[in-house]
């Protein structure tokens, strides 16, 4: 049904993913060493006449010191701001500071923004770009394997407010994604499982192929192997851009992207935020696996491969005990994706095809969530 851009044989180690989005299209690139080649590139495209990298603090000393000096190798007039990493900054009061260092530091109109890190970085340089006088070019340069296979990919951008996660934000498209796998190389293991729990997700709902890859080789995902790691990144980007490309602004299919975040999305509220976005998805997904069993659409033997792929990559399974069932119920009954008052759930109707349904009753919900926590 959707178009495959990328092969199902892990041959190649570079691959390019286009996102068709009319005047807005653009490439992603992915690949190992891709750091090294990237001011070259830039350089080529002429986007701006100066460059600024946002980056956090980490990312900063990993990367950022060494990217801002290939800049200057080329030429190019490039600068760096940065924020502490964490959530924590992901709010409008970075966004002001960073806007005004630009400004101190002689951004406008004609500068281009370099988004360099993980998903905070990406979310808010892209907003910050989608808004400074009045908006000006980015390019993506996601170093997470979320930010890669996820939140650099389909122009959402935005700050979270202390009255819930990115409830402040814009779409914008980058004008290319540079996503160098050689770079994962430094993230903690935790962090990989997060963007994995999304690779996961990816082949639920779209791809039999990246299901049975992940089932297959999830020793050397773990273990970065150099053409899988490109191979499941560019599947996935492929699968979000092709969705993306179908619906940009969300207005239904891309809804889909959604499977296990209903209730992923309550356990990490519930648990203030100290559980893991990505070991809450997997437990999500779970649930969203186990409720399709119950509405007769997916067969358990199915929702048995989606727990034990998750459990192989190291990710949890199992809602922890202390969590109530009516607490994430109603959390999830005031999610702000809901809509007319509905909350739309996710479900797979088997390994690589999702479907939305609005027809899940707290009960069955309720005697689900309970299944999961029984799985400890
Ligand atoms: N826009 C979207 O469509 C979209 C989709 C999914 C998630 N998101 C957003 O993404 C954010 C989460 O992104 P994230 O998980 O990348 O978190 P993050 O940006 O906080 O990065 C996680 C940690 O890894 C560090 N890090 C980054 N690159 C590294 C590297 N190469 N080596 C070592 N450490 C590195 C960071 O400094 C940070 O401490 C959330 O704010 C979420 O809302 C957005």
């Amino acid at each position: 049904m959707h178009k495959e851009t990328v092969s199902t044989e892990f041959e190649h180690v570079w691959h390019i993913v286009p996102v068709d989005l009319k005047e807005r299209s653009y490439d992603i690139l992915i690949g190992p060493g891709l750091f090294l080649e990237l001011a070259a590139d830039l350089k080529r495209m002429d986007l701006a006449q100066k460059y600024f990298i946002i980056t956090d603090s980490n990312v900063r000393d990993l990367l950022g010191v060494d990217l801002l000096r290939l800049l200057a190798d080329e030429g190019m007039d490039a600068h760096m701001v940065s924020f502490p990493a964490g959530e924590e900054s992901k709010k409008m009061d970075t966004i002001v500071s960073l806007a005004r260092e630009m400004v101190n530091m002689g951004a406008d109109r004609s500068t281009a923004i370099l988004a360099l890190g993980g998903g905070v970085v990406g979310d808010m340089a892209a907003f910050l770009a989608s808004i400074y006088m009045r908006g000006i070019p980015f390019v993506q340069l996601p170093t997470t394997l979320l930010a890669q296979v996820d939140s650099s990919v389909g122009g959402k951008t935005g700050v979270d407010l202390p009255e819930g996660k990115n409830l402040l934000g814009t779409f914008a498209q980058p004008k290319r994604v540079y996503a160098d796998i050689g770079v994962l190389a430094s993230l903690p293991l935790k962090e990989l499982r997060n963007g994995l729990a999304e690779v996961v997700k990816y082949g639920i709902i779209r791809s039999p192929e990246l299901f049975e890859t992940l089932e297959r080789h999830g020793t050397q995902i773990i273990n970065l192997e150099p053409e899988i790691t490109s191979h499941i990144v560019a599947k996935s980007c492929a699968i979000k851009a092709d969705i993306v490309a179908r619906d940009e602004l969300e207005g239904g299919l891309r809804r889909i992207l959604n499977f296990g975040h209903t209730v992923g999305h309550a356990i990490e509220a519930a648990a203030g935020y100290q559980i893991a976005h990505g070991e809450a998805v997997a437990m999500g997904m779970v649930a969203a696996a186990l409720l399709s069993v119950k509405k007769g659409i997916l067969s358990m033997d199915e929702a048995d491969r989606i727990k034990k792929v998750l459990e192989q990559l190291g990710l949890p399974v199992a809602i922890p005990p202390d969590f109530s069932a009516s607490e994430l119920i109603n959390i999830t009954r005031h999610d702000k994706k809901n809509v007319g008052g509905r909350t739309h759930f996710v479900l797979c109707n088997s390994i690589g095809s999702a479907v939305i349904r609005d027809d899940i009753g707290d009960e069955e919900l309720a005697e689900v969530i309970e299944r999961c926590k029984a799985q400890n």
